[in-house]
């Protein structure tokens, strides 16, 4: 069936509001990894490759398509931070239709490198049901990497089926649809600059 007609109901996080939140979040990752060689718990310096200021070099793990958006700010935010990172991506949908996850998730693109001994930077743009986030974690951590954190920009706790650790949360929202900066509704609306709750019609 064609998904039904969506139109935009309110805007949700402005693009100023957005702004601020990718600015704050930027803030508390360099703060951590900073400190992490000082305080328990949190990733081991020791052994981390690269590194400049007592900071170790991230490998920030963008997933699209969501997730395009929030990567390309967030990393900027990190460099003006002065936090060394390098990015790659992964691809991933799941089947279901428009709204629905269906919790089998196909990768339509691997890592192009391998992160084993690094720290790990997993972006995603919302985390819902959890089940991309679970399955994402377990993908990664089993390729062995020094650390793993998650930076998600929303979390929709109400939706959530699965249990999974995100270090990092931007906004915390209700169970309502939301679209735009780098979100779709049947691949819909991911170019709006802020997010904003849609209306489906009947
Ligand atoms: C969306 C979103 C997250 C995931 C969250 O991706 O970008 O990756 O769903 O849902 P969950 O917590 O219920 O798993 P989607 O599969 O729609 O692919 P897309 O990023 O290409 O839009
Ligand atoms: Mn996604
Ligand atoms: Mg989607």
């Amino acid at each position: 069936a064609a998904p039904r007609k969506a139109r935009i109901d309110r805007i949700l996080f402005s693009q100023e509001a957005i702004a601020r939140k990718v600015r704050e979040l930027a803030e508390r990752i360099r703060h951590d990894y900073g400190t992490a060689g000082r305080a328990a718990p949190g990733p081991v310096l020791e052994g981390a490759a690269g590194g400049h200021g007592g900071l170790p070099t991230l490998t920030v793990v963008g997933i699209l398509k969501g997730a395009f958006v929030f990567t390309a700010d967030l990393v900027r935010a990190l460099g003006e931070q002065g936090v060394p990172l390098q990015v790659d991506f992964m691809a991933v949908s799941s089947y279901g239709s428009a709204t629905q996850t269906s919790g089998i998730i196909r990768i339509l693109k691997d890592l192009d490198r391998p992160i084993r001994g690094q720290h790990v930077l997993l972006i995603e743009d919302i985390v819902d049901t959890g089940l991309t986030l679970r399955y994402l974690r377990e993908h990664l951590l089993a390729q062995d990497p020094a650390s793993l954190r998650a930076c998600v920009l929303l979390d929709k706790p109400e939706r959530r089926v699965v249990d999974v650790p995100v270090e990092y949360v931007g906004f915390t929202i209700p169970d309502e649809f939301v679209v735009g900066y780098g979100i779709d509704y049947a691949e819909q609306f991911r170019y709006l600059p802020y997010i904003a709750c849609v209306r489906l019609e009947d």
